[in-house]
């Protein structure tokens, strides 16, 4: 991705129309590498056109894994668990996390060595999460710091455990439960609130058996037995929710709009969204709604401005309700300031471990456009704001620069955002999908 010019966006007056969405990017992830763990042909439709999950597809490519592209259809030869082949180079994962943290739980397990690396921004994530319980299975890891680049040793034989999460990450989980697949008895996976579960459903569909049982009102614990053979089936990728919540954000806040997504993917676990604008005043709904491949599938439409609150003061959001919506919550700081009582975010010091620190970078930006905020370390404060068009910057994150990009429709004047061209990383053609929904505020 080479760096542009600063994206200048003016003032929106109202957004209409049919949004097309971009295949569910974690779905995506998980479609491609489970497919090609299981044996048989795995064909994908509506596999994500991110950035990051183009990377997960070069990597297994270079794992010996044959894949082929076309507009319709990602078609995944399936090598089984056991097909796999050592990369003559290291495995470069770029921006993705859900790339090093999956692949390393697959790479665990198999009888070669790997290396993984990745950008500036990934070299600075936290991987002592995937490290850590990957070696109490027996795996065998080395890294600087428990940060990439790491080599992950072949040949170990991985032991099933049960493995108790200090914090909610499906990343982490996912990594495990694949892990799981090589390791001689039961793994499990205690999370302390539930995470997205897709890794799980598309574990099942390809003829897994997952289990999932409460602990009690919050924690889960997932299991998956050992010996697991995958086999191939037909993936249809559902419209990712998040890219989703761009749209739907920037629709509800502006009067007038009325906007409608079919196919979107509707998985309680990720569409927290809708639920908390609607608390918020926002006119949002989902019908429609079937089972595609394990997962809920259905048409969002949304009309603008904000009429019945539910929420009589400040809207708070906080514990079990956070990993539904993590990605989401640099979007909502931009809701929160259209909300007559603001929006407080807590217990969500995840943001500071994603692609950039999404809480300092939601605090830096809400600044410069004008809007009353408070940092706190594991989240945020926001008042009601009017946000006045000023130049901002995305920190090289994606949802950064597209949750900045609906402030920017409803701030007064001109905004411009550096380094927006890293929409790509989730959602190729955002600004020209925008651009097609909008009604400018001067014609
Ligand atoms: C993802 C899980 C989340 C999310 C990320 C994608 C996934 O990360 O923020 O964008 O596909 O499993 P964590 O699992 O680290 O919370």
């Amino acid at each position: 991705m080479s760096r542009m010019e600063p994206m200048r966006i003016r003032p929106a007056r109202r957004l209409s129309g049919q949004i097309h969405l971009p295949g569910d990017k974690s779905i995506s992830h998980r479609a491609a590498i489970l497919g090609a763990m299981a044996t048989g042909t795995t064909r994908i439709r509506n596999f994500s056109s991110a950035a990051d999950c183009q990377t997960t597809l070069k990597c297994l490519e270079q794992l010996g894994v044959n894949i082929e592209r076309s507009e319709a259809e990602v078609v995944v030869h399936g090598v089984g668990k056991t097909g796999f082949r050592a990369a003559e180079q290291p495995l470069d994962c770029g921006n993705s996390g859900t790339t090093a943290r999956l692949l390393a739980g697959l790479l665990a397990g198999q009888q070669f060595d790997s290396i993984l690396t990745g950008d500036a921004s990934l070299s600075s994530r936290p991987m002592g999460r995937v490290i850590d319980p990957l070696c109490r299975m027996g795996a065998r890891i080395d890294s600087l710091n428990n940060r990439l680049p790491m080599t992950i040793h072949g040949g170990q034989r991985l032991r099933g455990v049960e493995h108790d999460l200090p914090v909610a990450s499906a990343q982490v989980k996912s990594c495990l439960l694949i892990a799981g697949i090589f390791a001689d008895d039961k793994t499990s996976v205690i999370e302390p609130f539930p995470t997205r579960d897709h890794t799980e459903r598309m574990l099942r569909w390809l003829g897994g058996e997952v289990s999932a049982t409460p602990l009690d009102r919050e924690a889960r614990i997932i299991s998956i037995p050992s010996g697991t053979e995958l086999k191939a089936q037909d993936i249809n990728i559902p419209g990712d929710i998040s890219s989703a919540a761009y749209f739907i954000t920037a629709a509800a806040i502006l009067p007038g709009s009325e906007i409608s997504m079919t196919g979107v993917g509707l998985n309680p676990l990720r569409s927290g969204i809708m639920e908390i604008l609607r608390y918020g005043g926002a006119e949002v709904s989902g019908g429609e709604v079937k089972e595609v491949c394990n997962e809920t599938v259905g048409t969002v439409r949304v009309t603008g401005g904000m009429s019945n609150s539910r929420a009589p003061g400040t809207l708070r959001l906080s514990g079990a309700v956070i990993p539904g919506i993590i990605d989401e919550l640099p979007i909502l700081a931009v809701f929160g300031t259209q909300l007559d009582g603001g929006l407080e975010v807590r217990d969500a010091g995840e943001l500071r471990t994603k692609e950039t620190d999404r809480i300092s970078a939601v605090v830096e930006n809400l600044r410069r456009l004008g809007a009353d905020v408070d940092e706190f370390d594991e989240g945020f404060r926001v008042g009601r704001s009017e946000l006045k068009g000023a130049s901002i910057d995305s920190f090289g994150d994606h949802r950064i620069a597209m949750a900045f990009s609906v402030a920017a429709l409803i701030a007064s004047g001109e905004t411009e955002i550096a380094g927006a061209e890293c929409v790509d990383i989730s959602f190729p053609g955002f600004f020209d999908v925008l651009e097609r929904s909008v009604e400018r505020i001067d014609g």
